[in-house]
């Protein structure tokens, strides 16, 4: 496959798409039309949009990208103003806007939201479990002590902030909780736990829950492919061998699981019908992938990223102009919804692209 020529394609759809939908914050959509969570702006993928905005303004160019990317910054500063709606995405939500406009654009508004998203999840660090805190009290102290896989994720903005500012406490909450996961949701055939419970006051660990998977000790894929790309991108700033070692390990579990059609189920574990895909899965995980090639110089993971990537392209994209969204088949969840287009599906294959063609911006 000609990866300029997809990445073409993407771009022409995209302009399309990014003229249509001015002043929205996509999330999914319905019959070809992106919905708008402005009005849910602490909604955890507010920033997909942005992202991949940034992206190819950072490819190749374009006043109308760089102004849909920085609309949704500025709608963004309503969520910085709302504690209960500040949780542990921030990464997702502040990496892709304020850290690719600073990235890009050297811009000091955006540098200064980047800081402040991190000083708020650095509060959420709990020292008794070594684990930033999941999601918000509900009003009965459940998830006080709930940490997640996805939040490898967020841990870059914790990175970042540490680069600039100098001060190394950013960095040493982000390891200490990279090095809880290891422990906690990494099980030994390389699968992931999507939810561990810790008691939120002595630190110990609980228990596991299924969380947006199957069921108890299954492998929701996109759990797998955060825990890919998570600890890649945690070895990438730390050098901590570990992570490039968990990377590995999940990394290893998920190729050895790629269906035939090259097609990611929403769950490794689930039962063959109902069919449940999630494209997201797929795109994330050739981030992943990719990124843990170039770290180990290890072609195979290069390879599975291609054969992801060709499938998606083949059978799970809709280029067409006319359409919004871009790729085809995710899940939300293992029990839905289910087949429906997701902005961060659309994030991750863009970057997958750029990445193989080297025009990616660097935003983790
Ligand atoms: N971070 C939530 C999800 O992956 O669905």
């Amino acid at each position: 496959m000609k990866w300029e020529t997809v990445a073409e394609k993407i771009l022409e759809k995209e302009r399309c798409a990014v003229r249509r939908n001015l002043g929205k914050i996509p999330y999914t959509a319905e019959k070809g039309v992106f919905d708008d969570k402005t009005s849910d702006i602490s909604w955890w993928t507010n920033g997909f949009w942005a992202g991949l905005n940034w992206q190819l303004y950072g490819a190749f160019g374009g006043e109308t990208f760089r102004s849909a990317a920085e609309a949704v910054e500025q709608e963004l500063d309503r969520s910085l103003m709302d504690a209960q709606g500040m949780d542990h995405d921030s990464g997702f939500k502040w990496l892709l806007t304020a850290g690719a406009n600073f990235a890009l654009t050297d811009s000091g508004a955006s540098k200064n939201r980047l800081l402040l998203a991190a000083n708020d999840l650095a509060g959420r660090f709990n020292p008794a479990g070594n684990f930033i805190r999941a999601w918000n009290d509900k009003g009965d102290g459940e998830t006080a002590g709930w940490a997640i896989i996805d939040c490898m994720m967020n841990l870059p903005l914790l990175y970042r902030a540490s680069e600039l500012t100098n001060d190394p406490r950013y960095r040493l909450i982000a390891m200490r909780h990279a090095d809880t996961a290891r422990a906690a949701f990494l099980r030994a055939d390389g699968s992931v736990c999507h939810i561990v419970c810790f008691d939120p006051v002595t630190g110990a660990r609980l228990n596991s829950l299924g969380g947006q998977g199957y069921g108890h000790g299954s492998a929701w894929t996109r759990g797998q492919a955060w825990a890919v790309y998570g600890f890649t991108l945690s070895y990438l700033h730390t050098k901590k061998e570990d992570y490039l070692a968990a990377a590995e390990k999940a990394a290893t579990y998920f190729i050895s699981h790629i269906p035939e059609s090259g097609l990611i189920p929403a769950d490794f574990c689930q039962p063959p019908s109902p069919a449940y895909e999630d494209s997201s899965a797929a795109a994330i995980a050739s981030c992943g992938f990719l990124e843990l090639s170039r770290a180990t110089g290890n072609e195979v993971y290069r390879a599975a990223a291609k054969r992801l990537l060709f499938a998606l392209t083949e059978k799970r994209c809709n280029f067409g102009g006319d359409s919004d969204p871009l790729l085809e088949n995710c899940s939300v969840a293992y029990r839905g919804p289910n087949g429906i287009p997701l902005i961060y599906a659309d994030y991750f294959y863009t970057e997958a692209i750029l990445k193989l063609i080297g025009k990616e911006t660097f935003l983790w």
